[in-house]
């Protein structure tokens, strides 16, 4: 498919409040995401910005506006056809890594090809290649409890990347991590990112983090300004 993959148009999410007010958290959010390129999402603690991924994954839905994937607008899908979307066209990663601990690495990275029905070698084969594009194919056995911030967020990019989704989505990657593990996964994030022709688009409170990005965008009182990191 070409065009972008992802697109924010006049989206707007407020919540409800206690009594009859509302927190409006975006306001008239505009922008697009092309395959292949990066887009550094910074912004104030409460500014937003996961708000704004959880849209992006349809995780959630805009009160206003227009969000859509690859294409298709998220607002029309039924919740299980959002959600069947998403698993096969979206990689997540987070903060806190969510592996499971008592799986062995190699599992956790198969773990959305089996839920997903793929091919159990394929899925396998895949796995083992990518363990090995993040310098972890020798532990691939080694259960993930056992390993460090740095190993778990690398392990955690392999599953996002498992099923080859063309937009990867990263609510601060890094957050949790020291600086070097943090430059290390913010490397490969972009570089797997790129190889495999997918748009990232990365939450960071790191300037120099956001200066790696294609394209930096801040959001501010929610509203969305170009920022130059
Ligand atoms: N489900 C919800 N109900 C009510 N308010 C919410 C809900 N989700 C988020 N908010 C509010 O929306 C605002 C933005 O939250 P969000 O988590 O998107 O910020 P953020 O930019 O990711 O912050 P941080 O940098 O601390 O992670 C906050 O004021 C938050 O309290
Ligand atoms: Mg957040």
């Amino acid at each position: 498919m070409t065009g972008p993959i992802l697109q924010f148009e006049a989206v707007d999410r407020a919540f409800p409040l206690a009594g009859d007010r509302r927190r409006h958290v975006l306001r008239g959010v505009d922008f697009s995401l092309d395959r292949g390129t990066s887009l550094a999402m910074v912004g104030r603690s409460g500014s937003g910005k996961s708000t704004l991924l959880h849209l992006a994954a349809g995780i959630d839905q805009p009160t206003a506006g227009t969000v859509l994937l690859d294409g298709v607008r998220l607002n029309d899908l039924p919740d299980t056809e959002r959600s069947l979307l998403r698993r096969d066209r979206v990689g997540l990663v987070f903060q806190f890594f969510h592996l499971l601990p008592h799986l062995s690495m190699l599992e956790n990275v198969c773990l959305p090809g089996w839920v997903a029905g793929d091919s159990a070698t394929a899925t396998r084969a895949r796995a083992r290649e990518l363990l090995d594009r993040v310098d972890l194919a020798d532990r691939a056995d080694d259960l993930a409890g056992k390993l460090s911030g740095g190993e778990m967020q690398r392990v955690a990019l392999c599953r996002a990347l498992l099923r080859r989704p063309p937009l990867l989505l990263a609510d601060e990657p890094t957050g949790n991590l020291d600086e070097k593990a943090g430059r290390q996964v913010m490397d490969l994030l972009l570089r797997l990112s790129s190889d495999e022709g997918a748009g990232l688009l990365y939450v960071t409170h790191s300037r120099e983090q956001a200066a790696l990005a294609d394209r930096v965008l801040r959001l501010r009182d929610g509203r969305l300004e170009s920022a130059q990191s």
